[in-house]
């Protein structure tokens, strides 16, 4: 059976996270509140010192809390990339405020309502803080550094994160570390935030069978996994990344499996530095010392025609965001003889 080699669909989940999910689904009553959240938080605060930290259910919750501690009047706007997720844009506009995508933030489009700037470090390589700070003080801007892909990169030997003045980290099912949902708000100032409540039991238990769930269905991808999550997502046995989620805090048993992966960031990250890398040397690409690389971006003409052909040789390569690039995996499960097999096959199209 050919090993399937998948670049997304819960990469960083392991044998040991597994069994936690396990162990929690049976204990019901640390579901919403336990310990699990004021370790996760600590664990945070001392990584990233001098800064608040709230934990919530979503990167996308953490943004939009960000945006809405900024009191945006309407009319003020937001600067984000162009090239981001949907869940960017709206997360301004459900605070209030306008988004004003742009393909280069170092040249924003700055005007008189301009409020805010959020940084991105796509793919886990670190943005040019040292000008995005001097443009956000210069125009008196609050800087805010989305982590969603880059927990664990530095910029100039700091980690990425303690740049802003708010920063957000997610846990999400792709993202660096994961616990299916979450997210964490950095703040410098102590925040007086929304009251949010934990989410239901119901939606807590799908999330705590999704690792199990995936842990079957992810080495069965083409051998009857993808049907085995199709039919749990049409039983709703599962809940889709990008369907529309209420804020809410983060709840225990996330708390709990983010604190697991949280051990194993510098590994996780590591790996992905190192396939990254060989990436780099096999296609004549750049790597940057200081990235993480979330995925390894690779520009190519024809990038939805390169996808289809990679699947019939079982390489599911990413298209984050629909540009002209497609995203080869750097998770903890692919090895550098699987790193070997998507150069093979990606670098006719380089
Ligand atoms: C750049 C960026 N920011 C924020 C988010 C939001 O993360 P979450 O899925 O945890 O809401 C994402 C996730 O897709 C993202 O790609």
């Amino acid at each position: 059976m050919l090993k399937p080699i998948l670049i997304g669909i819960s990469p960083n989940i392991q044998a040991d996270d597994v069994w936690l999910a396990l162990k929690l689904l049976f204990k019901p009553h640390i579901w919403q509140s336990g310990p699990g959240l004021a370790k996760l938080t600590r664990a945070i605060k001392q990584y990233f010192p001098g800064y608040y930290c709230y934990l919530v259910n979503a990167g996308r919750t953490a943004l939009y809390l960000a945006l809405k501690s900024l009191e945006l009047k309407p009319g003020d706007e937001v600067i984000h990339l162009d090239f981001t997720c949907d869940v960017v844009p709206e997360a301004v506009v459900k605070a209030g405020g306008i988004p004003v995508p742009v393909k280069d933030l170092t040249r924003p489009k700055i005007t008189p309502r301009t409020k805010a700037l959020i940084a991105q470090h796509t793919f886990g390589v670190p943005d040019d803080l040292t000008k995005l700070q001097a443009i956000c003080r210069q125009y008196r801007l609050v800087l805010i550094e989305d982590c969603a892909h880059s927990l664990g990169a530095s910029y100039q030997g700091k980690p990425v994160g303690s740049f802003g003045d708010l920063a957000v980290l997610s846990f999400g099912r792709d993202k660096v570390i994961s616990s299916v949902f979450g997210g964490a708000l950095l703040s410098r100032k102590a925040l007086v935030l929304p009251q949010l409540a934990y989410p239901g039991k119901g939606w807590i238990v799908k999330q705590l069978f999704h690792p199990l769930l995936m842990s079957v269905a992810v080495p069965t991808y083409f051998y009857g996994g993808k049907l085995l999550i199709w039919l749990a997502r049409s039983l709703g046995l599962i809940t889709l990344p990008l369907k529309a989620l209420p804020a809410a805090l983060m709840p225990n048993a996330l708390a709990q499996l983010a604190l697991n992966q949280w051990g194993k960031l510098n590994q996780l990250n590591r790996h992905r530095q190192t396939l990254a890398r060989y990436y780099a040397q096999s296609l004549k690409l750049s790597f940057d010392q200081q990235g993480i690389y979330l995925r390894y971006p690779v520009s190519v003409g024809q990038p939805k025609a390169v996808i289809a052909a990679g699947k019939l040789k079982h390489l599911l390569l990413g298209n984050w965001y629909e540009n002209k690039l497609v995203n080869l995996p750097t998770h903890i499960k692919i090895n550098l003889a699987d790193a070997r097999r998507v150069t093979e096959f990606i670098k006719k199209y380089v």
